[in-house]
């Protein structure tokens, strides 16, 4: 069985790289401190029951990638309500992948310490209290989504798999070698818990939402804003411990995800659709798909240019080729202006 290099991380030894590699880890160590106070899983239980009304909408409208399209306006409540929900249905199940299968699966793997650069205790300490997150916003979502079902006559809708986990998949089977396929999906969890994202704080500031939707999605909200923190760190401890050629495809994947993440799904929608039996499914999927299928000019990746900066990956040569590539450096410098008009949910 052919060694794999993942599994036997090497360190660079200047002293510039080791310095940063103690930032990393004091800065860790104090997330780990104040996990207890901030983490949403040791507040009080929510009442999901209790607090659900059928007076609110379940999502926004403009969450929906075809919310421009004349034919939304044209909806009489009862489907513009049915879809609304089956958006925010979408959106749950879209978190609980991204939570299983993208997020926790590189979580167990810094545990287990077969990553380069997880070997220190502090960062198994870390990811352990992400995992407890992740697996509590998947308890959150699954509570939520299943009211919307019970009460909006939904519980028979089902939704294929969503491009983004197609996606990494495809990306994965491209490369023979173990180590590569574990890039891929560390690029991917890493591209996901960087970004502070802007669907989760529209969701939750929003007025005339479902209350109980908006008060789980800011609780959602408040952990993200600390794993971005962490995953920002934890990248710097893995690119420190990387071997010259890791480096190099690690660098050429990094930017790859945020087209991925940028899906807006129609596949998905398309179903759902059809599933309700809307009569323009066809009309409205097939113009939204001519517009745009990946909305990456809706996504600000300021934060994954900075952390390649930080992390030196933009000064490789296969860095910077690699997010000149994916359309990522002309956009940079995103205006508020020019911030999603709609978001993509990232986690
Ligand atoms: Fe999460
Ligand atoms: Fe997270």
């Amino acid at each position: 069985m052919q060694p794999e290099t993942l599994m036997q991380p090497e360190t660079h030894d200047s002293d510039a790289a080791a310095n940063a590699g103690n930032h990393s880890i004091a800065a860790l160590e104090k997330m780990g401190e104040v996990w207890k106070e901030r983490a949403q899983v040791k507040n009080e239980e929510f009442e999901v029951e209790m607090m659900y009304s059928t007076e609110y909408d379940d999502f926004l409208d403009r969450l929906i990638p075809f919310n421009q399209h004349p034919r939304y306006g044209e909806l009489d409540d009862e489907m513009r309500t049915k879809i609304l929900s089956s958006g925010w249905i979408a959106y749950n199940e879209k978190t609980i992948d991204i939570e299983s299968k993208i997020i926790s699966p590189i979580c167990n793997e810094i545990i287990y310490g077969t990553l380069p650069g997880t070997q220190d205790e502090t960062i198994k300490w870390l990811a352990a209290q992400t995992l407890t997150d992740e697996a509590y916003h998947v308890l959150m979502v699954i509570q939520t989504a299943r009211m919307a079902r019970t009460q909006r006559g939904l519980l028979d809708l089902r939704l294929p798999s969503f491009d983004l986990v197609n996606q990494i998949e495809l990306e994965a089977a491209k490369y023979s070698e173990n180590w590569q396929k574990k890039i891929v999906r560390t690029v991917a969890c890493i591209c996901s818990e960087v970004f502070i994202s802007d669907y989760l704080s529209l969701l939750s500031d929003a007025d005339d939402v479902q209350p109980i939707n908006k008060i789980t999605t800011d609780a959602h909200r408040k952990d993200e804003l600390a794993h971005s923190g962490i995953f920002r760190h934890l990248t710097k401890e893995i690119v420190r411990h990387l071997t010259p050629r890791e480096l190099a495809f690690f660098a050429q994947m990094l930017p790859r995800p945020m087209r991925w993440f940028a899906s807006q799904e129609l596949n998905v929608w398309e179903t759902i659709l059809q599933q309700l039996d809307y009569e323009h499914t066809k009309e409205v999927i097939g113009d939204t798909r001519a517009e745009a299928e990946v909305a990456l000019f809706r996504v600000d990746f300021s934060e994954l240019i900075e952390l390649a900066e930080e992390t030196g990956l933009l000064d490789t040569p296969e860095g910077r080729e690699s997010f000149e590539a994916e359309g990522l450096l002309g956009n940079a410098t995103m205006t508020e202006r020019e911030r999603p008009s709609v978001a993509v949910n990232m986690k």
